[in-house]
């Protein structure tokens, strides 16, 4: 297995998946790296909801950019080798096809509710890496079930009204090659003392 910090640096966010479903015990595990993440007060207050249905998955994904204003983006460039929403108006899904999304609630009302999920998601993201499955973070949680078809999805998961998504962690097999260690730009640090 890689040495941690050699699994930081190769970890990609993936865009392109195989059709591949990963399998439920390497999602339990994923699942339980979330569960570890360092969390504000240690109350614990993330609710993980694995979606392991690529229809499901796909649905969801045109829900996640319905109000996705590329208007607002112009020229910004995510990614060449792996092209986000931003650099290709085609993809129709924020999930871009992955057979399995981790969609990461926090209660509504919480002053750590982003960063807990966030953190969560991180770990989620590396123990995927460990395990040689793909991974992407995705954001607009909160918009994505902001409407009919994604209440009734939270009302039938017994999500507490509550919570809110706030972001999610695809999980699938890398389609292509898989892209290089990105460079750092530089002058990001500094070390006083
Ligand atoms: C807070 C956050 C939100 C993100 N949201 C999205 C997203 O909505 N869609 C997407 O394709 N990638 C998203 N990403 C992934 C970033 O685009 C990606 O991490 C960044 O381009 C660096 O590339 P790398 O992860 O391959 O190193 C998000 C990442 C973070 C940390």
């Amino acid at each position: 297995m890689m040495e941690l910090f050699e699994l930081m640096k190769y970890r990609r966010s993936i865009r392109k998946y195989q059709n591949r479903q990963i399998d439920r015990e390497s999602l339990q595990k994923i699942i339980e790296a979330g569960l570890y993440a360092p969390n504000a007060g240690g109350g614990q207050r993330t609710f993980i909801c694995a979606i392991h249905d690529k229809d499901l998955c796909e649905k969801i994904g045109k829900l996640n950019i319905i109000r996705f204003d590329r208007s607002k983006l112009a020229g910004s460039y995510v990614s060449e080798d792996q092209p986000s929403i931003i650099d290709n108006p085609a993809i129709k899904s924020g999930f871009y096809g992955a057979p399995t999304v981790c969609a990461i609630f926090a209660p509504k009302n919480f002053l750590y509710s982003i960063p807990d999920a966030f953190c969560c998601a991180e770990n989620m993201v590396l123990e995927a890496t460990a395990l040689g499955i793909s991974s992407c973070i995705i954001a607009r949680g909160e918009e994505t079930f902001d409407n009919e078809i994604g209440s009734q999805l939270l009302e039938r998961w017994e999500i507490p009204k509550n919570y809110i998504a706030r972001c999610f962690v695809l999980l699938g097999y890398c389609n292509g090659e898989y892209p290089q260690v990105k460079a750092r730009k530089k002058g990001r640090y500094k070390i006083i003392g």
